[in-house]
């Protein structure tokens, strides 16, 4: 039976978690059947070559990849290292992070092994990136698609299936003489089965589609599918964007909540085309645009 030596953990953390437990986390190494610390096999590395091996011609050229065994946040390594504007468009992804952020100060649960830490890095020439996070969600959500994992966009930029979170997207800039530096971070859930850390509804790949998936085949396809979008979001306006947004905008006519003002009872109602989320308060009818940075919504059940 493969891998036999290392499943014991897997019954102990559901024992904790039935218990209301929370139990603890021994990410790189387990207590084997024999009492000896032995450490977790990571079946599915992440793999330069193989990535860049598969990178479409037009873009492998311009891509530069790093691999971190351990990183704090790759996208704190992107903001931190990349003030070199040239065309190069700078990934780097790691097996785990130490202090993954999340938006709004949140921090974002990284595993070692099972999932996809993920930032980008490019310049951009055009000044007004407030549709940028949609353009964004909507290139993973097509990546998802592409393995049958049928995902929706929780304004501004959440992807989720069947209402559970699967991927986050954490989009920070700064300006750098006439251009804008931009770094996309993504996390997407994997392989990731369990986590008692997690406190808010969420699913992964594995548990979508009930098997493990390679992650090296995932970024290929997320990085052939974000540079078409960067050079899109250059030339296009944010029309293009919000024609695919359409149909996968999970608040459409859903009741929510914004966090900090739990009695108000919005409808949602699309987007405008600066990518600003319109909504109607229910209260007295009048509508409203709300932007990313503003606000923290909930949806009703
Ligand atoms: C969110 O939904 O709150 C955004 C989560 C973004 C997580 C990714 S993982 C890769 C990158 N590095 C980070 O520290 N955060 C982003």
């Amino acid at each position: 039976m493969e891998g036999a030596g290392f499943e014991p953990a897997k019954p102990k953390r559901l024992i904790y978690s039935q218990l209301g437990l929370t139990a603890p986390q021994p990410l790189q190494s387990e207590r084997g059947i024999l009492g000896v610390m032995i450490e977790v096999v990571n079946k599915n590395p992440l793999d330069k070559e193989k990535i860049l091996s598969k990178l479409s011609n037009e873009f492998r050229s311009k891509v530069v990849l790093e691999v971190f065994d351990t990183i704090s946040s790759t996208n704190d390594y992107l903001l931190r290292k990349e003030k070199n504007k040239n065309k190069d468009i700078k990934i780097c992804i790691a097996e785990e992070q130490t202090k993954g952020r999340g938006r709004r100060g949140k921090s974002w649960i990284s595993p070692k092994f099972k999932n996809i830490y993920f930032s980008l890095n490019s310049f951009l020439k055009k000044e007004d990136l407030s549709g940028l996070s949609i353009a964004v969600a909507l290139s993973v959500s097509k990546v998802l698609t592409k393995i049958n994992v049928m995902s929706l966009i929780k304004w501004p930029n959440d992807l989720l299936v069947g209402n559970k979170k699967i991927c986050g997207i954490l989009i920070e800039t700064a300006k750098v003489d006439e251009l804008t530096k931009v770094v996309i971070g993504i996390g997407i859930n994997v392989n990731m089965e369990y986590s008692e850390l997690i406190d808010q509804e969420w699913t992964s790949i594995k548990l979508e589609k009930k098997q493990s998936v390679d992650r090296n085949s995932i970024i290929t396809e997320m990085i052939n599918q974000l540079c078409i979008t960067l050079n899109k979001f250059e030339q296009e306006e944010f029309d293009y964007f919000l024609k695919r947004f359409t149909s996968l905008d999970l608040l459409r006519d859903k009741e929510f909540t914004l966090k900090d003002k739990p009695n108000e009872i919005f409808i949602g109602k699309g987007i405008d085309n600066k990518g600003l989320l319109i909504a109607q308060n229910m209260k007295d009818q009048r509508i409203v645009k709300f932007s990313s940075g503003e606000v923290s919504l909930k949806l009703k059940k």
